[in-house]
């Protein structure tokens, strides 16, 4: 696998790749991730990898410096899956500092999009998808793919891109992908390495709940007061609770296109979970309906 670690150097192995598929990934690769790169390859004749922990999109209190880094284990990682080209850039290449302290730099130019950023994790994270459109923009303009390919799993940040790339008419394709489970059924993430084996047990609950709300949606249950109850219900449940305190951010059930509140299930509408776990923040879905 080609790596490299400059806009120059990629931009030049780009040129080679024809029709290609990027995954932008912040590193730690897991399944979830091997299984966006197995999209890819369907999708396109070439795949990228990006593997950057973008600054921007965490907050003050967030855990940029302590996220995983294993790049060697990334590496070997995308050498297996028969990736193309991979782009680790440092910070300082995506975020030039500043030079003339009157110039703007490249980390103080935004893309917003208010009405999808603002609700679910936004709430929480209020400057997160302004970072996570930035820097996806960039790598569109590093990489121009003809495809992309993003996790279900984070799927307000699936709609944003989507809605990026159609207000501002990028030549790509976004793909949304199934999100993938541990055997437990724990959606897969790259921050579930900060558990221990205590709290793993307690996030269990949040897919529990959530495969719970889907059972009743299949039994007929529309009301979405009901099967939010029903995913609080069993994330708090105290059988549940053993000495693993767990603190729900939100339950929410939003229409899938515009991410407002939903009353009563008629169109595609996703159950949202963000739930604390000790110092490690989870985030889980279920979409029903729309079938
Ligand atoms: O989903 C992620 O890993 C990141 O938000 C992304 C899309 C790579 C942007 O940094």
């Amino acid at each position: 696998v080609n790596v490299v670690t400059t806009i120059a150097e990629c931009r030049e192995i780009r040129k080679n790749l024809g029709y290609l598929a990027l995954v932008p990934t912040m590193g730690a690769l897991h399944a979830g991730h091997l299984s966006l790169i197995e999209h890819a390859r369907d999708k396109a004749d070439k795949v990228a990898v990006s593997i950057f922990v973008n600054p921007t999109q965490f907050g003050p209190r967030e855990d940029f410096q302590s996220y995983p880094r294993p790049i060697a284990d990334d590496l070997a990682k995308c050498e297996a899956a028969g990736v193309d080209l991979v782009f680790n850039p440092t910070p300082e290449e995506i975020y030039p500092p500043k030079g003339d302290p009157a110039e703007q730099t490249a980390a103080e130019v935004f893309i917003d999009m208010p009405n999808l950023s603002n609700v679910l994790e936004g709430r929480f994270r209020p400057t997160h998808f302004r970072g996570v459109c930035q820097v996806v923009a960039k790598l569109f303009n590093i990489l121009y793919p003809q495809v992309a390919c993003f996790g279900q799993k984070d799927y307000q940040q699936l709609r944003v891109l989507t809605a990026m790339v159609d207000a501002l008419n990028f030549q790509v394709e976004i793909v949304g992908c199934p999100t993938l489970r541990d055997p437990d059924g724990l959606a897969m993430s790259s921050r579930n390495q900060y558990l221990s084996d205590a709290e793993r047990q307690r996030a269990l609950s949040i897919n529990r709940g959530l495969f719970a709300a889907q059972e009743e949606y299949s039994k007929g249950f529309r009301q979405t007061n009901r099967l939010m109850t029903t995913v609080q219900k069993i994330m708090l449940e105290a059988a549940n609770q053993g000495r693993v305190p767990l603190l729900i951010d939100y339950v929410a059930a939003v229409d899938a296109m515009t991410l407002k509140n939903v009353l009563e299930i008629e169109r595609k509408t996703l159950i949202a979970v963000a739930a604390r776990i000790g110092p490690t923040r989870l985030i889980d879905n279920v979409l029903l309906g729309g079938d």
